[in-house]
């Protein structure tokens, strides 16, 4: 390993690739001066070469093993994404003795344990900035900024994709299939959308961000997931007329009998930081025993958002090669695994939208199932019938009752008669501490 100029491998030269070597190449002076040194690309691994990319004096390789297997190579920075190839190639860069820096959150969630207990063996650092919430330095400030707080929750717009359709949906009422094609033509969500819709993404962001709050293995298997793709126009609007906005968040909570980990849509009342974060922008919450509540907003993507956090990665390692990173804040094996409380378990107060027949006593026999079930009505919206019709929206959110309870009380409203088998039920969120 060179002592002077850091000499950075790149593999994957795609959006977050191309950034990071333009920042590396643009802003080589003043990060050679925070850094104590010139960071330098040597090598690049470029599956596919094309003619517009400018790699500089690289050498570059189609097989990205072979800049992992390079003895002049300090540093490997991953950003192929995914658990294949990306997977063996950290640990081939690992075992080389090359300190690896990646932007990849499906890898650190699913394979993060072996990977970083690999880079502590190998005395090597693992570092992975980049991988949750694109340019917010959410790691560093949960692993370092934070380190003197007890965590008591993490929570966030942690997919920029996912905001940009529930924000268009709220304030202008699109449908969501017409808002999904736009977030595609403009690049912000991926060729093939799945893990930005389904939660997946924001999953594998809460993973990592659980494990740092909270001193546990990172746990792939753990959030409960819900997506966006059934949450309606009507839905938001009804939701604004009561005050709140709907966000999909990420919310990790430490409770005495374990960790409530989940991602799903949730009602967040309009005055709460979090529901005025639109569009492609991300926001983290953080409630910490000393400092109280801490909000990061910023961009969660982007080739020049991404490659920031990337570079700021490689600049770290560059000022101090030889300490330990303690990727997770401990060393892995200091991790403590706690139990996952399951998603019916968790109480939190419910937005309710159902679709029932004009007629007298349906509304009383959905209050008196709601009352059999022990759970109280806040507020109630009954909306008169349009010009013609007999059916009628009733929007009700209610006080906190646990989801499995939840979930009874509305399969017995939805079999009364006059209740039409369309309805919705979506979490309500108030952050109170
Ligand atoms: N884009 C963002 O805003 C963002 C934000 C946060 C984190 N990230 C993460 O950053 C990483 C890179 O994302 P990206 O948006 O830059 O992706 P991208 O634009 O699709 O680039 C991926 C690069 O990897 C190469 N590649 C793919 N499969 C390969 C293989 N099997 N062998 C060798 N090279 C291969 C691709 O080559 P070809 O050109 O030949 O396909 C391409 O150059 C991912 O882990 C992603 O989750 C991205």
């Amino acid at each position: 390993m060179s002592t002077g100029m850091m000499k950075i491998g790149v593999c994957g030269v795609g959006t977050v690739g191309m950034a990071t070597l333009n920042i590396l190449r643009g802003q080589a002076d003043s990060i050679a001066s925070r850094a104590g040194r010139s960071l330098s690309v040597t090598h690049v691994g470029a599956r596919t070469q094309y003619s517009e990319h400018d790699y500089g004096a690289a050498r570059v390789s189609q097989d990205v093993m072979d800049v992992a297997r390079d003895p002049e190579v300090d540093i490997l920075v991953e950003l192929i994404g995914g658990t294949g190839v990306a997977f063996d190639l950290i640990k081939l860069a690992i075992a080389e003795g090359k300190h690896v820096v990646t932007a990849n959150k499906a890898l650190i969630a699913e394979h993060g344990n072996e990977l970083i207990a690999l880079a502590e063996s190998a005395g090597v650092q693992i570092r992975f900035e980049a991988s949750v919430a694109g340019g917010i330095p959410i790691i560093k400030t949960l692993r370092e900024a934070m380190a003197a707080n007890q965590v008591s929750e993490v929570a966030g717009i942690i997919n920029g994709t996912g905001n940009f359709i529930l924000t268009e949906m709220s304030t202008k009422g699109r449908e969501f299939e017409d808002v999904l094609a736009e977030a595609q033509a403009l690049g912000y969500a991926e060729v093939d959308p799945t893990f930005d819709i389904d939660g997946t993404d924001a999953a594998h962001k809460l993973v990592i961000l659980a494990s740092l709050a909270f001193g546990i293995p990172l746990s792939i298997d753990a959030p409960f997931k819900q997506g966006i793709n059934a949450i309606t126009p009507a839905d938001l609007e009804y939701a604004a007329t009561m005050g709140y906005r709907v966000k999909h968040l990420g919310i990790a909570r430490q409770r005495a009998e374990g960790i409530e980990m989940r991602v799903h849509p949730t009602l967040i009342p309009e005055s709460k930081q979090l529901a005025s974060v639109d569009g492609v922008l991300n926001a983290v919450m953080i409630a910490g025993s000393e400092v109280g509540e801490l909000v990061l907003i910023g961009p969660g993507a982007g080739g020049a958002a991404t490659a920031s956090s990337v570079c700021a990665d490689l600049i770290d390692i560059a000022r101090q090669p030889r300490s330990s990173s303690l990727a997770l804040g401990t060393p892995v094996a200091s991790l403590v695994a706690q139990p996952t409380i399951p998603n019916g378990e968790i109480a939190s107060e419910w937005y309710v939208r159902l679709t029932a027949a004009d007629q007298p006593g349906v509304m009383s026999d959905i209050t008196h199932i709601l009352a059999a079930h022990d759970i109280s009505i806040e507020s109630l919206v009954q909306q008169p019938p349009a010009a013609g019709e007999d059916q009628v929206p009733i929007v009700l959110l209610t006080h906190l009752a646990r989801e499995a309870v939840m979930n009874e009380a509305l399969q017995e409203i939805m079999d009364l008669e006059g209740v039409q088998p369309d309805s919705a039920l979506i979490r309500v969120e108030g952050f109170d501490h």
